[in-house]
């Protein structure tokens, strides 16, 4: 039976902004994201048996409906019957995780991305990128972009993406308490509870607020490729209500800073703090001050070239 590899790059948020409820419960928000070339495997195979097979190389991953990725094959399935009872039959996914989990990185959402492309290829749909993003966004927020990946804007949910110039000169520097990760939901929801009386709620002023990041300072920068200036002007909202709840994480956000960073953030809801830094050389100057001092053996770190790719096809095996 055939089968493709694929790989599954990790987001970082460069910007996300607040802007507004939804009537679907979700937030209007404003965001910049970027992938980065930490990522996972992803290996898919037809089998000849009418289900799903789920396995991960990493012990906490759930092999069942509550991964994402499992709900990505669920919904190929429901999608095009056809296809996947008569045709081809069910699907094996092997997940080779890099990505750490609960993290803020997409991870989850990245493998469900992986999942579409590889069953879109492994039945022959001959799907357009605008089609799976459609069948993405009804996964996660973060799913379309996660398709196409590199440097994009998103609204909306944020499955409404503008790609921009590439960045893949950056490099990064991730940071993680192993044990520690913060719910997106709990995040987003205490957010709304602190400051939904600061939320746009008419509809026309909620499109120029969204509107606006596209001619904003952080998009110019990008255009620039100014490392400096994007680097001051990173922001997330969500900052606000997971660095008081967890100081550890702001802890280790400052470490990366105080170690000569360009800029630091969390990314999405956390737990992961990024550093930018302009070359390999200096991530990894970086990376060895705070080792230096912050000597905690229960943080993880990794260092990440920005990429202008999504999910990239590694190879097939027949
Ligand atoms: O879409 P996804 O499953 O990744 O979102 C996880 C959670 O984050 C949602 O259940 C929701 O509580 C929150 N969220 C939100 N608004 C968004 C994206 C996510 O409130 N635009």
């Amino acid at each position: 039976m055939r089968s493709y590899s694929l790989i599954a790059p990790a987001k970082i948020n460069l910007y996300l902004e607040i802007l507004g409820s939804r009537s679907d419960g979700y937030h209007e928000l404003a965001m910049i994201l970027q992938t980065i070339d930490l990522a996972d495997q992803i290996d898919l195979r037809s089998i000849s048996k009418d289900e799903i097979q789920l396995h991960c190389t990493h012990p906490e991953v759930p092999l069942d409906k509550s991964n994402l990725a499992y709900r990505a094959a669920e919904l190929m399935m429901k999608e095009f019957p056809q296809a996947f009872a008569h045709q081809y039959g069910g699907v094996e996914i092997t997940i080779h995780k890099q990505i750490p989990v609960a993290a803020g990185l997409a991870g989850g959402s990245t493998d469900a991305a992986a999942v579409l492309v590889g069953i879109d290829l492994l039945w022959k749909l001959g799907l357009t990128q605008s089609e799976l993003q459609e069948l993405a966004a009804k996964l996660g927020s973060d799913v379309p972009f996660c398709i196409s990946g590199g440097t994009a804007i998103a609204t909306g949910r944020g499955e409404n993406l503008s790609p921009l110039p590439d960045l893949d000169h950056l490099y990064v520097v991730l940071a993680k308490h192993r044990k520690l990760a913060v719910s997106t939901a709990w995040a987003y929801q205490n957010y709304r509870q602190q400051f939904s009386s600061s939320y746009i709620s008419d509809t026309e002023s909620l499109e120029s607020r969204a509107s606006r990041v596209h001619s904003g300072q952080l998009v110019n920068a990008i255009f620039h490729k100014d490392s400096v200036k994007i680097s001051s002007l990173l922001h997330n909202d969500l900052e606000r209500v997971v660095l008081p709840a967890y100081p550890q994480i702001l802890q280790l956000r400052e470490a990366l800073q105080n170690a000569g960073a360009l800029g630091s953030m969390m990314s999405g809801s956390g737990s992961t703090v990024f550093a930018l830094a302009e070359s390999n050389a200096h991530a990894q100057e970086i990376l060895e001050k705070v080792k230096l001092r912050v000597l905690n053996p229960e943080i993880d770190f990794w260092i990440a070239r920005f990429c202008n790719t999504g999910i990239r096809f590694l190879h097939t095996i027949y």
